[in-house]
């Protein structure tokens, strides 16, 4: 039985600029004891989220703060290896919030047993924080109805692409912005866009509007700043704004400029909101079912992008900033 577990750890709060390599730092720990009623935990797989930035800033206030020398804070799929009386048994497979760390003890609190029909790793990819976001932030704030045009940015990524796919079994037209003519075409493609506008390619509010002539009904944002600023422009009476993060700063820790349209908000008579997914938390079980049927039934596609070695999870989370992820981004151990 193991004695060491090797960990990253926070080195540095990136403020006001991009991550670093020196923002982490390897160590080798020993784990402590497992207690009565605890168990021993072996990481499998890591997943990414661009929050994670957020956390290491310290720029949120819905998740406890994150101290220098702290485990780095992210998602995991781990085995039970020993089970002191524990909530879960030897040889079952748990997910949630373990952290960058290739062993740990835990009490079970928070987490859950991966049953799943489709792969394990499904749980923190389309059935994950990804695939919750993209449904609760399009049914409960964005209020898609038959006949709506869907405009997403990041639609390529993992909560982007599933947005899209979402909108389209409500029955609406769904147009994606992504980076690049591979994403766009995978976009239309494989994901079942109506349409892809290349933000590289320039002249967004242009594209914008030769691909929703109607207006937009649905605005789904993962990205901020100018690209925001380009969907409000366009949007149609009564549009529903949702904001669902805004990556374009994350990189800069800057404050995004403020949406120069948004008075097109009162024009239009629209509204904007944000939310944070962890608020419907009662109800993932019902929809992991729900998104579970949309795979099964072959209407809804994911991609996972999976890394190896538990030494290059600083250089995977980077990947998430600079595109190149496809799909969810994960790293196996
Ligand atoms: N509100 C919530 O509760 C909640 C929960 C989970 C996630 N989120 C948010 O959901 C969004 C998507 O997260 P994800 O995990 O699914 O990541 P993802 O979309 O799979 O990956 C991030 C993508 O963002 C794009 N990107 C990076 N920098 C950009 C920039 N400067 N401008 C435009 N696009 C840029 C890249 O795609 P391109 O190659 O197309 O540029 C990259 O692949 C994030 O904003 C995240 O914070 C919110």
């Amino acid at each position: 039985m193991t004695t060491n577990t090797r960990q990253w750890l926070l080195n540095a709060h990136p403020r006001g600029r991009g991550i670093e390599d020196g923002d982490f730092k390897l160590v080798e720990n020993p784990l402590p004891p497992v207690g009565e009623g605890e168990m021993l935990l072996k990481t499998h797989y890591l997943g990414f989220d661009p929050a994670q930035k957020g956390w290491m800033e310290n720029i949120a206030d819905y998740v406890a703060p994150m101290n220098i020398g702290d485990v780095m804070r992210g998602s995991g799929i781990c085995e039970v290896i020993k089970s002191n009386g524990g909530k879960f048994a030897e040889g079952d497979m748990v997910f949630g919030t373990t952290g960058w760390t290739e062993y740990l003890v835990h009490n079970g609190e928070g987490l859950t047993k991966v049953e799943t029909e489709l792969s394990p790793t499904a749980v923190l990819s389309v059935l994950g924080t990804t695939g919750l976001t993209a449904y609760c932030g399009l049914f409960k704030i964005g209020k898609p109805v038959a006949g709506d045009t869907v405009l997403v940015s990041g639609a390529a990524g993992a909560t982007g692409s599933v947005v899209g796919q979402l909108a389209k079994i409500a029955g609406c037209r769904a147009v994606g912005i992504a980076g690049g003519p591979d994403k766009c075409k995978w976009l239309v493609e494989e994901a079942g866009y109506d349409a892809a506008i290349d933000y590289k390619a320039g002249d967004v509010k242009k594209q914008i509007k030769e691909q929703c002539p109607r207006g937009v009904d649905v605005i789904y944002d993962n990205v901020g700043g100018t690209i925001l600023d380009d969907m409000l422009a366009n949007i149609a009476t009564g549009a529903r704004v949702v904001i669902c993060g805004g990556i374009s700063r994350y990189e800069s820790g800057g404050m995004p400029t403020g949406p120069g349209n948004y008075f097109n908000l009162i024009f239009r008579r629209a509204s904007m909101a944000g939310f944070i997914v962890l608020d419907w938390a009662a109800e993932f079980p019902a929809i992991r079912k729900r998104l579970e049927g949309f795979v099964a039934d072959g209407r809804l596609k994911y991609q996972e992008d999976i890394q190896h070695g538990f030494e290059h999870a600083p250089e995977t989370l980077q990947r998430l900033f600079t595109g190149k992820n496809r799909g969810k981004q994960m790293l196996k151990l």
